[in-house]
């Protein structure tokens, strides 16, 4: 078999170190594609390989190498939907089309690549792709991944020898079985996955969805292709995602991508690149049509959400700088101008009275002032705040480069809950990072005694190759020590969490309906401001709004809860009456 062709694209971005390579690649015909001139006895079959043989014409007659140079360096444009997108020279409008093919999409890893995949299928829907939730009939499977720890990493590699099977015992009657990986794994691993995984035709990273439509295109003709071109400016603004569950009653927004502070453990910057925002515009619009279609609950959604900084209005890019927490720097030169995050949350909140509104994930250096005492203030912003310190040891956070100190830390959640009395924390934690001593250990254990966070994520350190720690420290903590250390954060964090959730006990609560409790369909499950899952009997109750009538709570309702109970991770209670957002102080 001969390679088609080959590009290799080199960004010429002297603005963008991370993407220095990003490429597109089209590969040897794979065994699909070798045999079915001889052996496929299907009329699909060999309409199939007249059109390939038709698609490997054109793609002799096709673009040169500076077509790519081309739009590697041209600014990206923005399409108002992926199918007006300037169609590749080698391929037809009507190559784009999904033509009815059937599109199974699997989500791993973070919130962010759950927003990921409502938008590569809102590009897909427009192409003309169907979607189905069952494996068997699908013709193209998508895995939206995670690299963030091996072990996300190796849970895919897993799944991919399952679905090498089921590719293997497709019948010849069917149309071949499509695989891509799209996201962190994809722009991480690059070709290295296409040559390890044979059986992988697909790969796009977390920037190139907008691309989807071709590299299916491409692969329909038995050719593997890629995009994992990191851009710049790509934020997805003008794709509405499609919700995957229609009946929800919250949903994630996405207002930024991309991460620009180089903790020296972490991947992302690597896999999703610079740190850009979504213009407050397109944020603001996809609010209302959410709260139009009667969603009770936004989070807004970023890989450092606080850092916020749309700057694609002229006017606003003043010379204003970044206003740090306390005690706290940035890795990077302090960046002026633009409209911040607490303009958003201020805008955001004023949609809909009804609506409550969360962020995630925040980094503690972007707590200012205005932005605390938005929080305190607006009654339907939630007094939850997410606060990573990732670990108490002021020695180990310099090693990770976080740009503070455990005093600064301590000092600004001592400010937070003096700004917002009542406010809920929960924090990330990285068990066994590179030289970290039994004392540095200590450290985290009394720092979550001393914070009593209310929800905390707790990871064990897993090196990731390209990072700051890969490069210039030594991953010397044994494995079983990592364990042991994390299995004592995790004991520590439930029984400070228990007695902070305890404080809760006796006291009512304003709780969003979620639905039916996992474990019992005679009880509801939803959540309180602190975003705490809470239990309650499915019973009869008042409404606050309405004297005399008795309703029984639907999904997006709000109900206050008298609490009875608490544990680490949930609360458990009666519920008094339905209320508003706006009435939940008016007593039932
Ligand atoms: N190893 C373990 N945990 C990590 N995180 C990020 N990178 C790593 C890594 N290499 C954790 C951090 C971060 C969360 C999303 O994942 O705690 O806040
Ligand atoms: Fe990773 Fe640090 Fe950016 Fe979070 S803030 S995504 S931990 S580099």
């Amino acid at each position: 078999m001969r390679p088609l062709w080959c590009i290799l694209q080199i960004q010429r971005s002297l603005k963008c170190p991370l993407a220095s390579v990003s490429w597109l690649l089209r590969r040897t015909c794979r065994t699909h594609s070798s045999s079915p001139s001889t052996t496929c006895p299907d009329p699909q079959g060999q309409s199939s390989v007249r059109a390939q043989k038709d698609f490997s014409a054109r793609l002799a007659t096709g673009p040169d190498f500076q077509h790519f140079l081309r739009s590697a360096s041209a600014p990206q444009q923005k399409p108002s939907s992926p199918e007006v997108e300037d169609p590749a020279p080698y391929l037809t409008a009507d190559e784009l089309l999904g033509r009815q093919r059937k599109v199974y999409l699997e989500t791993y890893g973070c919130q962010m690549n759950v927003n990921d995949t409502e938008i590569a299928w809102s590009i897909l829907q427009k192409s003309g792709y169907l979607r189905t939730s069952n494996l068997q009939e699908a013709d193209v499977i998508l895995l939206v991944t995670c690299s963030i720890r091996e072990k996300a990493e190796q849970t895919i590699w897993n799944r991919l020898h399952q679905l090498k099977a089921l590719k293997t015992k497709r019948p010849r009657s069917r149309i071949p079985l499509r695989i891509g990986i799209l996201g962190c794994m994809a722009e991480r691993l690059k070709g290295e996955i296409l040559d390890r995984e044979k059986m992988v035709d697909l790969l796009a990273g977390p920037d190139a969805y907008r691309d989807l439509p071709r590299l299916l295109a491409v692969v329909e003709s038995g050719q593997q292709a890629a995009n994992v071109l990191l851009s710049l400016d790509e934020t997805y603004a003008d794709i509405m995602p499609v919700q995957t569950s229609p009946s929800a009653t919250s949903a994630f927004v996405s207002i930024m991508r991309g991460c620009d502070n180089m903790c020296s453990y972490c991947i992302v910057p690597f896999t999703r690149g610079r740190e850009r925002s979504r213009p407050v515009v397109s944020i603001l619009e996809e609010v209302r049509k959410l709260s139009e279609q009667g969603l009770k609950e936004v989070t807004l959604l970023g890989q450092n959400v606080n850092s916020f900084r749309d700057n694609s209005e002229v006017q606003f890019n003043n010379a204003v700088s970044t206003k740090l927490s306390r005690g706290f720097t940035s890795n990077y030169k302090t960046k002026q101008g633009g409209l911040r995050f607490s303009h958003l949350l201020d805008q955001v909140s004023r949609i809909d009275p009804e609506m409550r509104i969360r962020f995630t994930s925040p980094h503690p250096k972007d707590f200012p002032d205005e932005v605390l005492q938005l929080i305190h203030e607006r009654h339907n912003i939630c007094k939850q705040i997410h606060l990573p310190a990732q670990s108490g040891s002021s020695r180990v956070l310099d090693a990770m480069r976080r740009g503070y100190s455990r005093e600064a830390y301590v000092e600004l959640v001592h400010h937070i809950r003096e700004s917002i009395p009542g406010v809920s924390l929960s924090s990330d934690f990285i068990a066994g990072f590179c030289g970290e001593t039994e004392e540095d250990h200590l450290q985290t254990v009394s720092l979550l005694r001393e914070v009593k966070y209310n929800m905390g994520f707790l990871f064990a350190y897993s090196m990731r190759q390209k990072t700051r720690a890969y490069h210039r420290l030594k991953d010397d903590v044994p494995e079983e020590v990592k364990l042991r250390r994390l299995e004592e954060l995790i004991t520590v964090f439930r029984e400070e969490a228990s007695k902070a959730n305890k404080i809760s006990v006796g006291r009512t609560q304003l709780v969003l309906v979620e639905g039916f409790s996992k474990r019992s369909s005679t009880d509801l499950c939803g959540r309180n401001d602190g975003n705490l899952k809470v239990i309650f009997s499915d019973a009869e109750m008042g409404d606050a709004t309405c004297p005399g009538l008795q309703v029984r709570a639907q999904p997006g309702d709000y109900v206050l809860v008298k609490i009875t109970s608490a544990s680490s991770q949930t609360l458990r209670g009666h519920a008094l009456c339905r209320t508003t957002l706006k009435h939940s102080s008016a007593p039932c």
